[in-house]
């Protein structure tokens, strides 16, 4: 079985020691529970003008989520989304070095049809396509398509075997059978295998012990919160991961998201974090997610509601970077040296934002040791 991607997959195809994404502009208002009206819009136009954006730029990975029930509310938060494989297929065909994830809800896809589906991006991209495999949390989202949720540890147990089917598929090997508890599968031939003779690269965000477990296991990325107090919390979550890899004979990348908000001065960022993320934020559809995941007053004291319902329009738990262009890159390039392999960060309108976070924080990461000049950091051409 193939069980680790090429180093040029992991590597993303560049020598940047902190990799930075885009993560979440395949959905409506991205990360940002936000009413202010220049909040994303997660068109199909916008994100492609963003991908030829970042891929000229040299940023290194699009992560969509995959979401097939907006949160509601005033804005009907990522109530509007791009299914996440198309949308990877037709990005891949429309850039030139970047990587491209797509994520798929292993309950809702047949794996025999979702490796073929991966494959064909991963042809599209010339190797530039990426997995990211989730179990899903959200039961509504399961309702709707008639599947019941299973019990969260079954969930894993279920997704082992769809990852494993996959990986069998992927690999050299024709016409076997797979008897699961969970599949079985008679005959299974998938031809073409992935790009160039090596598996596209697989990431997890397990955040339970038994998902983490899962993502150390089998997968070759991994994100984690970085801790919002200390690098150091942070540099030890890494090499916890790191350890429970080698455990298992593997090498991670350890990844985090982050919230950018980052302008000229301090001020000028902090006031616009105050506009967007507490004075408009949608406070109905961020009662909603609160309330999915089980948060209210009667379960956690009004006290320790309000908190989290606070801050909650900050992209569902992203690490606030919020600041000048020193302060950010400072930021980044700490949690670089703490071992960090990259960053999916999001912004509340990604095209307006992402030109001033280029010209200014990319260079300042070049200085500081953690990113490649631009030229150097791509190796894969047209
Ligand atoms: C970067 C990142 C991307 C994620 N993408 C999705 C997604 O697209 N769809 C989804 O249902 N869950 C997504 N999740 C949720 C995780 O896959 C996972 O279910 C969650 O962190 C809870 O962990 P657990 O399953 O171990 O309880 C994402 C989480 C992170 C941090």
């Amino acid at each position: 079985m193939v069980d680790s991607t090429s180093p040029e997959r992991a590597a993303m195809y560049g020598s940047n020691r902190l990799q930075i994404g885009l993560f979440g502009p395949n959905c409506s208002s991205g990360r940002a529970v936000t009413m202010a009206p220049e909040r994303w819009s997660g068109s199909w136009q916008d994100n492609l003008a963003l991908a030829h954006m970042a891929d000229e730029a040299g940023i290194d990975f699009l992560l969509p989520i995959a979401r097939w029930k907006g949160y509601g509310g005033d804005t009907d938060y990522q109530g509007a989304t791009l299914e996440t494989l198309t949308w990877a297929s037709g990005l891949l065909a429309s850039t030139k070095r970047i990587t491209v994830f797509g994520t798929v809800h292993a309950p809702l896809f047949n794996p025999v049809i979702a490796a073929k589906e991966c494959v064909t991006a991963d042809h599209i991209g010339s190797g530039r396509f990426g997995l990211n495999l989730v179990v899903g949390w959200n039961e509504g989202e399961f309702e709707m398509f008639g599947v019941e949720q299973r019990e969260h540890e079954k969930r894993y147990e279920f997704a082992q075997e769809w990852l494993d089917a996959i990986k069998m598929i992927w690999s050299p090997k024709s016409d076997f059978d797979f008897e699961g508890q969970y599949f079985q599968l008679k005959g299974i031939r998938g031809k073409p295998k992935p790009f160039a003779g090596s598996r596209p690269l697989i990431m997890n965000a397990g955040a339970s012990p038994t998902g983490r477990a899962f993502a150390v296991r089998n997968c070759d990325a991994f994100f984690l919160q970085a801790s919002r107090t200390s690098s150091e919390e942070t540099a030890a979550s890494i090499k916890k991961a790191k350890d429970l890899a080698h455990e298992h004979g593997r090498e991670i990348g350890c990844y985090s998201v982050g919230v950018v908000t980052c302008r000229r001065t301090k001020k000028e960022a902090e006031d616009y974090y105050q506009h967007i993320i507490i004075d408009s934020a949608d406070y109905s559809a961020i009662d909603s997610i609160l309330a999915m995941k089980d948060i209210t007053p009667e379960t956690k004291g009004q006290e320790e509601f309000e908190r989290q319902r606070r801050f909650y329009a900050n992209g569902m738990g992203g690490l606030p970077l919020i600041g000048d262009p020193d302060h950010v890159a400072k930021i980044m390039a700490d949690l670089s040296h703490a071992g960090l392999t990259g960053m999916g960060i999001s912004f509340i309108n990604y095209l307006k934002e992402l030109p001033f976070f280029c010209d200014e924080v990319l260079p300042r990461l070049e200085r500081l040791g953690v990113r490649q000049k631009r030229a150097q950091s791509h190796a894969l051409s047209a």
